[in-house]
């Protein structure tokens, strides 16, 4: 074994302070996370109870195995718009008869808990990641169906929701739909295109018009039970396969539906884990609030990796990014971390490396941001910082392993493309609060906007005015630092979530678990022209 030492001092003044930083914004997190919580608030909460109906995370606790956790995904969708944290619909991985599912359940207290564009973004990153891990898809389902006003944004692309549904059935991947109220015009489709469908007594109403368009369009008199309840689609049409007399019921039969599948994971359970020799409550502790002052992230590798043993890779070469192998709740994973922020052409061979040896055998990466991104000036241009970047790059895209992605502290610029970003499609990406993401520091942007205008200036031959480059540059930087911080960047769906520095070991071991239910290859060529 080969345990990582650790040089925290948890009584230092710097470890307190950075401790402190940290959480104040967790609890500023727990405050947006409780708004997620609250959905459509009190009056639309005690509403729904009045009609004897459960809230969307109740449904979702009796679907699970009894103690067995469940990771939200997406929780603050749609944070910074005008639409409610959360996007009025809830996802996440859960364990449902011993087999770990993908869940979506419609939260009916937010606006008849229609869809927005933030919900369908969700929904849609949630049938991706049950895509790639081949995680069986159920929907809870009690929707008003697309939210009328923004209808411009969804009604195009919302189309993906039911082909995903279908794409998912025929890859062999069991999609089940329980209804428990709305599910109407396209809403229809979601029962309609799942592989098993569920449907409560006097509650699920799923047509393709109700009876005032049906009136409009052809004149005919009808009602919700005969044009779309669960007992004639159970009796008559047939689109119901089992009729469920409450919610309970429709929950239990669920979770029978479920116990038939016969889905099975790819990889065996790795079986107990040793745990990290460090307390990871001193996570909090380790991020700099200025996060131009570097950490070392084998400290987060010693409160993250299996007993912290960690073996690492060319420590003596490009000693900016931390490289090596260890084991998270007992799967094999490959670490890439940044440490002292900047990727040199050094880093980013040997990242490119590290990659393709990841690839060679067969080990998912995990990769811990904190960088300012690749080296800039005149000796690192000569020195082909582009083509080295640019390996690093191409070995990220076409690695063929799992990967996942934590962002620790900085991801700006190609930095956070070369780091596995959102855009290189990592089975997972979640953000700590402490976490900034932009094309490049809020300062330097700032910096560099005001040059090339007082070189448009000089080039015009304008005198330039100071004062109002100093109160741009400062809307400017405040403008990008509020851009670039967590709760903004996971409104917009940018990561799979903000989490607690504490809980990482159990998010990535709830990832890793997921991830090995489908069967994985590394690349063993199929890499791009590595430009050498
Ligand atoms: N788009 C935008 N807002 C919607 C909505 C939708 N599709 N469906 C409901 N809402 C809003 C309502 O306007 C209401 O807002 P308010 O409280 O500010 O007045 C709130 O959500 C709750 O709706 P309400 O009708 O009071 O709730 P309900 O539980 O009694 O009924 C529905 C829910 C979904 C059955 C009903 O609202 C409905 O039929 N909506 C329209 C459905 C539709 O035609 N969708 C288009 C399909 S593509």
């Amino acid at each position: 074994m080969t345990v990582l030492d650790t040089a925290v001092d948890t009584h230092s003044p710097e470890h307190r302070a950075q401790r402190e930083a940290m959480l104040a914004k967790l609890a500023e997190l727990d405050a947006e996370h409780a708004k997620a919580l609250a959905g459509g608030g009190e009056k639309y909460i005690e509403r729904h109870r009045k009609r004897g109906k459960l809230l969307a995370r109740e449904r979702i606790e009796l679907l699970l195995d009894p103690d067995t956790p469940f990771l939200e995904l997406s929780p603050l969708a749609g944070w910074g718009s005008d639409y409610t944290v959360g996007a009025s619909l809830v996802t996440g991985i859960g364990v449902v008869e011993g087999v770990e599912c993908l869940i979506t359940a419609n939260d009916p207290t937010v606006r008849g808990g229609a869809s927005n564009p933030w919900s369908l973004k969700k929904a849609l990153r949630a049938h991706e990641i049950a895509f790639a891990n081949r995680l069986p898809l159920i929907s809870l389902v009690e929707s008003g169906g697309a939210d009328l006003p923004s209808q411009k944004e969804i009604f195009i692309p919302g189309g993906a929701i039911f082909r995903d549904l279908t794409r998912l059935s025929a890859a062999g991947i069991p999609t089940v739909a329980v209804v428990f109220g709305n599910s109407t015009a396209g809403g229809a489709y979601v029962p309609g295109m799942s592989d098993h469908v569920i449907m409560v007594k006097e509650r699920a109403k799923v047509f393709l018009g109700g009876p005032p368009l049906v009136k409009m369009a052809t004149g005919e008199e009808s009602d919700d039970e005969s044009l779309g309840g669960a007992e004639m689609h159970a009796r008559v049409s047939g689109l119901a396969d089992y009729f469920a007399l409450d919610e309970t019921d429709a929950l239990r039969q669920a979770r029978r539906v479920v116990a038939r599948l016969n889905h099975r994971k790819a990889y065996p359970d790795p079986g107990p884990a040793e745990p990290p020799k460090y307390d990871p409550e001193e996570l909090l502790g380790i991020v700099p609030d200025d996060l131009k002052i570097p950490f070392d992230p084998r400290e987060v590798i010693a409160r993250i990796v299996d007993a912290s043993d960690f073996d690492e890779f060319k420590p003596l070469y490009g000693r900016s990014l931390t490289t090596g192998w260890a084991t998270l709740h007992g799967y094999p994973v490959g670490i890439l971390a940044n440490a002292q922020g900047v990727l040199f052409s050094e880093e980013s061979q040997k990242a490119a490396q590290f990659i393709q040896l990841a690839n060679q055998r067969d080990i998912p990466l995990l990769f811990l941001h904190n960088t300012t991104g690749y080296m800039v000036g005149k000796e690192y241009e000569q020195g082909g910082i582009i083509k080295h970047g640019a390996m690093m790059i191409n070995a990220v895209s076409n690695s063929k392993v799992p990967h996942l992605s934590v962002l620790m502290g900085a991801s700006y610029g190609a930095g956070h493309y070369g780091m596995c970003g959102r855009a290189y499609d990592p089975r997972f990406l979640f953000a700590w609060p402490s976490a900034k993401s932009a094309v490049m520091g809020p300062q330097q942007l700032a910096g560099v906007l005001s040059i090339v205008a007082r070189q448009s200036a000089a080039a015009k031959g304008k005198p330039y005015d100071e004062e109002a480059d100093a109160a741009l540059r400062a809307m400017v930087e405040q403008q990008i630092e509020s851009e670039s911080l967590p709760m903004f960047l996971s409104g917009r769906l940018y990561d799979d979530g903000v989490i607690d520095p504490r809980d990482t070991r159990t998010v990535l071991g709830l990832c890793l678990s997921a991830i090995h239910t489908a069967p994985y290859e590394g690349a063993r060529g199929g890499f791009g022209v590595f430009r050498m």
